[in-house]
């Protein structure tokens, strides 16, 4: 007999209730029974970060985390960054800097860079790389994954409404 669980969470905002196997990771839970095939599968073990989405906004590995983990939380994915004919500022700053080529790891470094960008609006180049230092590129040489970044941190800057005064 299988060990089933029902669940029910949210996945960009959207709620979803369904029954899964105690076994099934979350990238599968995502992929196959939601149809989230944003999200990709690379290593299967925690190393390449191809398959990165955040969980209640914190940045998790979904190959490493059991569907049934995800009861009754918020989960994100690439496709609540934006859309094909209307892509978010992060999506917009990787296609104009050059920051993918085939795009396999692309999904997993959107999601890494937006959970550290919503916690460190102003980062230092030092410290983007130490965060995409996390995740494998192939393709990129990082260079372009750099830009990007540094494209979506100045794009936010000049339209964040400037800081007010303290007296
Ligand atoms: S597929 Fe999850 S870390 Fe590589
Ligand atoms: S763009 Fe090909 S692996 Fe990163």
């Amino acid at each position: 007999m299988r060990d089933t669980h029902s669940i029910a969470f949210r996945v960009n905002g959207r709620r979803h209730e369904l029954t899964v196997e105690s076994r099934r990771t979350l990238v599968d839970v995502l992929r196959h029974d939601l149809g989230y095939t944003g999200t990709h599968v690379g290593c299967e073990h925690g190393i390449c970060g191809a398959c990165t989405v955040l969980v209640d906004g914190a940045p998790v590995r979904s190959c490493l985390m059991f569907g049934v983990q995800a009861d009754g939380r918020d989960v994100e994915t690439v496709e609540g960054l934006g859309q094909p004919d209307a892509l978010g500022p992060l999506q917009e700053a990787f296609s104009a800097e050059h920051g993918l080529q085939c795009g396999f790891c692309t999904p997993g470094f959107l999601m890494l860079l937006t959970a550290f960008l919503r916690e460190s609006p102003a980062p230092s180049d030092d410290e983007i790389r130490e965060v995409v230092a996390s995740n494998l590129c192939r393709c990129t040489g990082y260079q372009g994954i750099l830009r990007a970044a540094r494209a979506a941190v100045t794009s936010s800057n000049e339209v964040r409404p400037p800081e007010s005064g303290t007296s």
